[in-house]
């Protein structure tokens, strides 16, 4: 696992925007796999930036959500639908027909999660996955205790993580369920990039990059893939033991220079 400390939440978003555009740039029709949260805002608000500066041209690319709530269609303001339009699909040149969302008000919701797992296959997997993590360790909404062999399906929600999203449904409830990748799903990709910010997550990360596999704190299982980055900011990684030898191999956040 790669981990990078940039010095502020800004610093380690643009970071991020930076890896998704070089993946825009080095293979057309690119398969990115994209999240929702807070996190990602200046994430994608970096991304929209560079796409008019002519630095980050998404003609032929793909992109899948990790997770939808069950209940909530692509209308609903609440939506990840709803954010992924006004955070990035609205403002870059991507083919809405190839920005997919689990469809969280399908009739049959354990038949959309698995035609989700089939449509990311027939894409031919993800190329990079982009991640946020949970406060409880969840990735996408693999709350703990997923099995780290799962694929796409039905989550029910904790109500600490009802909690945290509760702002975009009030006054209304949370929904209890969502309709999430897998571990395992996610595992597939062939680069994963985590962005954690905030003193919030700190204690979440240092679980997820130091602490004993384990459902427990389902992003351990990022420790399984072979090219996981995961991107901090110094208050997020205000809790990891070894952070001086991460910033020896990466000062700054640079990429590790050999000799
Ligand atoms: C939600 C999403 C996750 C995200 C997490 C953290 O539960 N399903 O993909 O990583 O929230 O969100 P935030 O960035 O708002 O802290």
């Amino acid at each position: 696992m790669k981990v990078l400390i940039l010095e502020d939440a800004a610093a380690a978003a643009g970071r991020v925007a930076e890896i998704v555009a070089a993946r825009l740039e080095a293979r057309q029709g690119v398969v990115l796999g994209l999240a929702t949260g807070e996190t990602m805002r200046p994430v994608y608000a970096r991304l929209v930036a560079l796409h008019r500066e002519g630095r980050a041209d998404f003609a032929g690319a793909a992109t899948f959500n990790l997770d939808e709530y069950v209940g909530v269609g692509p209308g609903h303001p609440a939506s990840f639908a709803a954010f992924m339009r006004e955070t990035l699909f609205d403002h870059v040149n991507l083919d809405p027909a190839r920005c997919r969302l689990p469809r969280g008000d399908a009739p049959d919701p354990e038949a959309e999660a698995r035609a989700y797992e089939a449509a990311i296959s027939a894409a031919g997997g993800i190329d990079l996955q982009v991640l946020g993590i949970g406060r409880n360790g969840h990735l996408a909404f693999n709350e703990p205790t997923s099995s780290l062999a799962s694929r796409t399906r039905i989550k029910t929600l904790t109500e600490a993580t009802r909690r945290a999203n509760a702002p975009a449904f009030a006054p209304d409830p949370v929904p209890r369920h969502a309709i999430t990748m897998g571990i395992a799903t996610i595992l597939e990709a062939r680069a994963c990039v985590l962005l954690a910010t905030g003193a919030a997550k700190a204690e979440a990360v240092a679980r997820m990059v130091e602490g004993p596999l384990g459902a427990d704190c389902p992003a351990t299982a990022l420790q399984m893939h072979p090219a996981a980055t995961v991107v901090l900011d110094a208050a997020a990684a205000g809790r990891l033991a070894l952070r001086e030898y991460y910033e020896t191999v990466h000062p700054g956040g640079a990429e590790a220079v050999l000799g």
